[in-house]
């Protein structure tokens, strides 16, 4: 076990997982041993992974029949494909026979999964289509006819701007209710392109001896690492001031810190007049939104945002191209393979329609600032790392360590910016901070960690939880 800092079974880490949620609700303290602890993990999967709505993958990465590629919901191994009717499917990725995966490449285009044990075959729509010797079967021993033994699919899928989201529990909120006011803020950052969005390239796909709670909480809001973490990148690649200047900018009233729904959060930059971005216009329609969408929209820099529990968004001007800037999209997940390890993906997107240059550069771009290999992320990583070494210490169980995550100072609502007359903060949905070094958006992590984890739950119709 990587997490050895307590005994070793399930029923052991339920007292504790249970101090743990009543601490984060009531103080917002956050105990280290949820960030390396083995059993809290296998916990995660069943309680969060396993009754939340999960990110699956884009519209666009499947766009003829028969395209699929492999996804993963918290452990559990998925096929996301379109099938011969157009009609897009999760399917689990494990014959009715004995168990077998069916799909054994990562993307690909076929009308059907053949399981390479005793070859049974489902179409790609998951149903059973051909099982080898079939007329050999004795009489009684079952009846393909009758009994249901096409793939597995969850109880609930859903899309929402082409992005595909599956749910493993009947009894969970349907999406639109998952989301609930946090839509106002991504429809801000994904309803604005007229055409859609398109997936660039394949996903990057890397491993990080880190949790996963800590990147999601780092983009639901975190606006407080920025000079500190940042900071060489921040002054040497982009120019701001030294360390006081960057302190200013980014306590300048630029930032705003938004909570949704007590599980979903975002923090973004504001700044002079910038529509849209800068994506360019052809591409872009905002008539969609609001007209305090739309304000809110004109002023933005940056958006940086997690849906509970693991799927993250980031849009920013990434690079310029002389007096151009490129903007593009990122988009998370952080899936958790391990206590202490999370498998991270990262999708690039830009709206559909823009120019083969743009979409390289775009790229490019991403890139070079949030990937493995970027100016801005292995800054994160190294920070990320260490904190579930500390978490499973000897030192930090003397001590039965916690970490802070209760500064929210709740000073939405100032005027202080220039863009003040822009802004009409009091019409979003949520609760709004202004103060960059607030914990409250990043905090949304562990409020529905511990609404999931306590089974309190925002299932909104428990009484179907358990029809599975
Ligand atoms: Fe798939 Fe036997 S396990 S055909
Ligand atoms: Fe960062």
């Amino acid at each position: 076990m990587s997490g050895s800092n307590s005994p070793s079974n399930v029923g052991d880490v339920d007292g504790r997982v249970e101090a743990a949620c009543r601490a984060i609700e009531s103080d917002a303290k956050v105990p280290a041993f949820v960030f390396s602890h083995r059993d809290v993990w296998e916990l995660e999967l069943e309680r969060i992974f396993g009754r939340s709505w999960v990110f699956v993958g884009h519209a666009s990465e499947i766009p003829e029949p028969g395209d699929y590629r492999l996804r993963y919901i918290g452990t559990d191994p998925y096929i996301f494909v379109r099938d011969e009717g157009g009609t897009i499917r999760v399917l689990f990725n494990s014959c009715r026979h004995r168990g077998t995966e069916v799909c054994r490449s990562e993307k690909g285009n076929t009308s059907h999964f053949r399981c390479p044990y005793h070859g049974w075959t489902f179409s790609n729509d998951g149903s059973l289509t051909g099982v080898p010797f079939k007329e050999t079967f004795r009489e009684d021993c079952f009846d393909l006819e009758e009994e249901d033994v096409d793939l597995f699919e969850p109880p609930q899928v859903d899309s929402y701007a082409g992005f595909y989201f599956a749910c493993l529990d009947a009894g969970t909120d349907p999406f639109d209710e998952w989301i609930g006011d946090f839509e106002w803020y991504l429809d801000v950052n994904f309803d604005i392109a007229t055409d859609g969005w398109e997936v660039v390239g394949d996903p990057h796909r890397y491993e990080l001896d880190t949790n996963w709670k800590l990147g999601a909480e780092n983009f639901a809001g975190d606006t407080y690492h920025h000079p500190s973490t940042h900071h060489s990148v921040l002054t040497e690649a982009y120019g701001f001031g030294q360390e006081e200047s960057l302190h200013e900018t980014f306590s300048g009233g630029m930032s705003r810190l938004v909570a949704c729904e007590g599980k979903h959060g975002a923090d973004f930059i504001t700044g002079p007049p910038d529509e849209l971005l800068d994506f360019p216009a052809d591409v872009i329609d905002a008539s969609g939104l609001d007209d305090e969408q739309r304000a809110f929209l004109e002023v933005a820099q940056k958006f940086v945002g997690n849906l509970f529990p693991n799927f993250s968004f980031l849009t920013m001007d990434a690079t310029r191209n002389g007096e151009e800037f490129r903007s593009a999209m990122s988009v998370r997940k952080w899936r958790p393979i391990g206590p202490n390890t999370t498998e991270i993906w990262n999708w690039i997107l830009v709206p559909t329609g823009v120019s083969d240059e743009y979409r390289e550069e775009a790229y490019r771009a991403m890139h070079a600032t949030f990937s493995p290999s970027g100016n801005f992320e292995p800054d994160d990583y190294a920070v990320w790392r260490s904190i579930p070494d500390a978490a499973e210490s000897i030192t930090a169980r003397k001590h039965d360590l916690e970490t802070y995550r209760n500064n929210f100072q709740h000073l939405g609502m100032i005027d202080d910016a220039e863009y003040a007359d822009r802004l009409n903060e009091s019409e979003w949905p949520g609760e709004v901070d202004a103060a960059p070094s607030s914990d409250m958006a990043g905090h949304t992590v562990y409020s529905g960690w511990a609404e999931m984890m306590s089974g309190s739950g925002s299932r909104g119709r428990p009484e179907e939880a358990d029809e599975r």
